[in-house]
């Protein structure tokens, strides 16, 4: 934990937790959140709070496997993407109230959630995959994590003022119902060339990523960016990694994988487009 960080965030950016089976206020006494209904959530021992009820499950493990979350955070803290939070946190500091608490829309094992803490907010993230915020809470215990869906948030109406979604689903009705009002959401998506280098070796021709769609109608779009550079591999295993981490790593036939392994320098474009969309 960096220096600069407190462990007891300033009350007035605290986010209210809704019950997700009635809808009402939840409140933390002895490490069990509980709503007026005696709906009761306890707090897990890494801190995060599990607000995905059994009947809201489409299935077992829901969300990225552990695989994906491994290969993920093992990529990720090489810094590969870190010109990406740079380009994020530009932004946040740009427009947003800092008063008011952060949202990590589907925020994985919380490598962007944690770069958003400061000395004086407070930041919330929230995945589907329960051991992907266990590895999250674990390590970042600064920042307040859930187990919860995005299509029926554990928040009240009107907490955030930041909210982003990086490579994660924009479900945007319940982004607009939790953001304050002027709030904003930052989306991540990707661009054309996004790794096109690496799609080539498993596609004879590789699509480029179609970015004609924006999604986004009840929101103002406020300013868009295209963040295009180059990654330099100079080891095998990163590019693996990186590989595990796509969507498309179960298209790579036995024989890449092998020929992969013995990579000593690869490169290859990283290309996002951030949105900014006011409320
Ligand atoms: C590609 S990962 C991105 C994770 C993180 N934002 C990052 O870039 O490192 C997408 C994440 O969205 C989560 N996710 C997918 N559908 C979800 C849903 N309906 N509700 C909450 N999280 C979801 C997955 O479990 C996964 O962690
Ligand atoms: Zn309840």
């Amino acid at each position: 934990m960096s220096a600069n960080i407190v462990q007891n965030p300033a009350k007035n950016t605290l986010a209210q937790y809704r019950c997700p089976l009635c809808q009402q206020a939840l409140v933390l006494a002895d490490k069990s959140y509980r709503c007026h209904n005696k709906h009761s959530f306890d707090q897990a021992k890494q801190g995060y709070v599990n607000l995905l009820p059994v009947q809201f499950k489409h299935s077992k493990e829901p969300g990225d496997n552990k695989a994906m979350v491994q290969a993920r955070r093992a990529f990720l803290d090489k810094g590969y993407y870190q010109p990406l939070v740079d380009s994020m946190l530009a932004l946040y500091q740009q427009y947003s109230d800092k008063s008011l608490a952060v949202f990590d829309a589907g925020c994985g094992e919380g490598f962007y959630t944690h770069q958003h803490k400061t000395e004086n907010n407070t930041v919330y993230g929230v995945d589907i995959a329960k051991e992907t915020i266990k590895i999250a809470a674990k390590r970042y215990q600064y920042c307040f994590f859930s187990v919860a869906t995005l299509s029926d948030l554990p928040f009240s109406d009107q907490q955030f003022g930041w909210l982003y979604s990086v490579y994660a689903p924009i479900l945007e009705a319940e982004f607009t119902r939790i953001l304050a009002d002027k709030g904003y959401l930052l989306t991540v998506t990707p661009a054309d060339n996004h790794l096109f280098e690496l799609k080539s070796l498993i596609y004879r021709q590789a699509n480029k990523h179609d970015t004609s769609k924006s999604p986004i109608e009840q929101l103002t779009l406020v300013e868009e960016q295209r963040l295009n550079y180059t990654m330099d591999f100079t080891n095998s295993e990163d590019v693996l990694n990186l590989l595990a981490m796509t969507p498309f790593a179960f298209k790579a036939s036995e024989s890449l994988i092998d020929e992969l392994k013995k990579l000593t320098s690869f490169t290859c474009q990283a290309d996002f487009i951030l949105r900014l969309y006011q409320k």
